[in-house]
């Protein structure tokens, strides 16, 4: 039985995706359970050759032997829910996806609200996905849950209870977070942050698990940053050094062009520490080092990535134990095994 808890690194777009639809596929656990503030994320998930832009259900979907979930802590848009219910219906999302009953809705009236706000939407420049609002209802107490929404009924479930009963069980339970470490409320670059803690603790709050019930924490980090929005980012370069370095990026959800930095080691650190991270994936290398494109052997690596791979793990003190090498779920270097 194991309960991990995946989390980004650094300011969201780390391809989390990519790494869920990897371990989801590759570990086929039992339950894969959606963490995090809500439709503000864009996931990218892609497998052979399909590639579908996620906001809400959990990215592992293509493993059609688990039960999606929602946690309660998840902020639900109900259009958003459905549309990706009919998007996804080869992957019959309609009998296996749930949220809890305790989710905030997002309405209306919490989307105008953030794009209509110059606080969330120009100066922190929010996604205007209506998050921020809902949020703030909920602490408020005004918020509607899942449970007041008759459209919602047959997708309602006790989260907590479904999830803490496959542990107790022996099966394997699957946390997705989303967004990133340097977007918490409490821990990152505040007020340029989200609307809510984004670290593994709140994760497993999300969904209703005790943190003596979490065995891994899998870290994401993309092998450069990149942050969407406002807000300080130590390590940024300019447009033109990221053009001619080939990794300009742009927004899954808004399509915003993306800020570009290096890698930086003291925010590895500090999430790794904050997080209780016990393994790294470390995406996007052949981004970075074109000429590891899709290799799935360690040992073919230049010496310049091995030394970067160590440089990390030397930072952190947490073993790269997922290194990945290329969009497709295959295109994965996997040292678990050698951490046994
Ligand atoms: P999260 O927001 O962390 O879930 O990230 P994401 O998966 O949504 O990432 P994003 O929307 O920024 O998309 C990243 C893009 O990079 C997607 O098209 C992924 O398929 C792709 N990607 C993920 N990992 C790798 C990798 O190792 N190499 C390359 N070349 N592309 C990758
Ligand atoms: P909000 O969460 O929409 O209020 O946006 C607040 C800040 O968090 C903005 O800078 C957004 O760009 C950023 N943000 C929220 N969710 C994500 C995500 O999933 N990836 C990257 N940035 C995000
Ligand atoms: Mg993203």
């Amino acid at each position: 039985m194991t309960c991990s808890i995946l989390v980004g690194g650094a300011w969201g777009d780390e391809g989390k995706g990519k790494c869920i639809t990897y371990l989801c596929m590759k570990d086929n656990p039992n339950i894969i359970a959606r963490a995090g503030v809500g439709p503000n994320a864009g996931h990218s998930v892609e497998y052979n050759g399909e590639k579908y832009g996620l906001r809400l259900v959990p990215s592992g979907f293509f493993n059609k032997n688990a039960r999606l979930l929602i946690g309660a802590g998840v902020l639900v848009n109900k259009d958003v829910f459905f549309n990706e219910l009919d998007y996804l219906d080869k992957y019959d999302l309609k009998s296996r996806t749930y949220v809890d009953k305790r989710c905030s809705m997002i309405i209306d009236e919490h989307l105008e609200r953030d794009r209509g706000s110059d606080h969330l939407f120009k100066k922190i420049g929010s996604t205007g996905t209506g998050c921020g609002p809902a949020n703030s209802d909920r602490v408020l107490r005004k918020a509607k849950m899942a449970q007041d929404i008759p459209d919602l009924e047959k997708f309602t479930t006790d989260v907590p209870l479904d999830v803490n009963e496959a542990i107790d069980n022996g099966e394997d339970v699957f946390i997705e977070g989303s967004q990133g470490f340097g977007l918490s409320l409490y821990y990152g670059t505040y007020p340029y942050v989200t609307s809510k803690d984004t670290t593994a603790s709140t994760f497993a709050a999300d969904v209703g698990v005790g943190p003596t019930k979490i065995d891994e924490v899998i870290a994401v980090f993309k092998s450069y940053i990149t942050r969407v929005g406002e807000g300080p980012f130590a390590t940024e370069i300019d447009e033109e050094k990221a053009g001619e370095m080939g990794i300009e990026e742009f927004g899954t959800v808004t399509g915003r062009k993306r800020r570009v930095g290096l890698f930086d080691m003291d925010l590895a650190r500090e999430s790794c520490m904050i997080n209780g991270a016990t393994q790294i994936a470390l995406t996007c290398v052949d981004r970075l080092y074109p000429a590891c494109e899709r290799t799935q052997d360690y040992s073919s690596l230049s010496g310049e990535i091995k030394q970067f791979v160590s440089e990390i793990e030397d930072a952190t003190n947490v073993p790269v134990t997922i290194i990945s090498t290329g969009p497709d779920l295959n295109d994965t270097i996997d040292l678990r095994e050698e951490l046994l």
